[in-house]
């Protein structure tokens, strides 16, 4: 039997997970967007409320309907109001050991029916599913940064996950107004990230051994090869401490030297210069958070 989704669950109040919360709470779900920190809810918060008034004044958005999705959202720090919940979108910090955890607790709280998605850039939900008792309702849901304007979303299917979690998840994300894509085997990275990443790497590498400056690697990419944003300037905006932690992530599974963070990220994350977030990355930026 399919699940009907009514309600949606969001863990982590970041980046990620505020957007996902209020792209899910302007489709008409009610949404608990829970969090381990206080502050990050309520920074959250602020962000997207800063966010829709743009919208509200730029005429894309009425007040109204901004005003009737923030009264669909909860904000709570307390995990065991997703207890009614038919489907959570888990983004939470990137660091398997921390998310098996929580999928441990969650699947304690969460209603027998609901699935249970990760938002995780790499992090396949095969290594995650086997905390649960529930591993045929465990998948990825990719959203892209930042979630409230990116259309695309991978829906991953593990071997674990069953067909009918998978189908629910397709139909969700297309009625959230996104354009869901399955990927039928997991691999990690998926799509959009394995083909950026080869790209990044690139970027790095030249960068790194002065073939040229990181402003003009971004303009060869804007210019030459009509991307919307140069590599760089995406790492400014996506977190460069993000790009550091899936190296990481992808070193500790592989043990290849090659997969580790490169020199130039490494020294970035130490200087806390991680991009849009901070202020500065590798470019500066008037003010921060990122502006969407
Ligand atoms: N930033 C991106 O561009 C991007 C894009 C796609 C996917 N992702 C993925 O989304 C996830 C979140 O990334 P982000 O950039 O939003 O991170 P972020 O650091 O902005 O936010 C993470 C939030 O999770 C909270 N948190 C940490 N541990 C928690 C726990 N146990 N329970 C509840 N909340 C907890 C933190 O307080 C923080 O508010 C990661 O898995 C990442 O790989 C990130």
């Amino acid at each position: 039997m399919s699940v009907e989704i009514k309600k949606v669950g969001v863990i982590g109040a970041g980046t990620m997970g505020s957007q996902i919360a209020m792209v899910c709470a302007l489709s008409g779900y009610s949404i608990t967007l829970q969090d381990v920190s206080e502050e990050s809810l309520a920074k959250g918060k602020n962000i997207l409320e800063e966010q829709m008034q743009k919208r509200v004044s730029k005429g894309r958005l009425t007040a109204e309907t901004v005003e009737a999705a923030f009264k669909r959202i909860k904000f709570t720090s307390s995990l065991e109001a997703l207890s009614d919940i038919d489907i959570v979108i888990e983004a939470i910090v990137e660091k398997l050991e921390i998310k098996r955890e929580l999928f441990s607790k969650l699947d304690k709280i969460a209603p027998a029916h609901a699935i249970l998605a990760t938002n995780s850039s790499t992090i396949v939900s095969s290594k995650i599913a086997d905390v649960t008792e529930r591993p045929e309702k465990v998948c990825n849901v990719h959203f892209f940064n930042p979630a409230l304007v990116m259309e695309l979303v991978e829906v991953v299917r593990g071997p674990h996950t069953s067909a009918e979690t998978a189908e629910t998840a397709m139909e969700f994300v297309k009625s959230i107004n996104k354009h869901p894509i399955l990927l039928n085997k997991e691999i990690s990275g998926f799509v959009a990230n394995r083909i950026l990443g080869k790209l990044m790497d690139e970027a790095v590498y030249l960068l790194e051994n002065g073939i040229a400056s990181y402003e003009d690697i971004d303009i060869v990419c804007k210019k030459a090869l009509n991307h919307p944003i140069g590599p760089f300037a995406l790492m400014d905006l996506t977190g460069i401490d993000v790009n550091y932690l899936v190296r990481m992530q992808r070193y500790q599974e592989s043990g290849d030297e090659r997969d580790k963070p490169s020199r130039i990220v490494q020294e970035k994350v130490e200087k806390g210069e991680l991009g849009r977030k901070t202020g500065k990355g590798f470019y500066t930026y008037e003010a921060a958070p990122a502006k969407v």
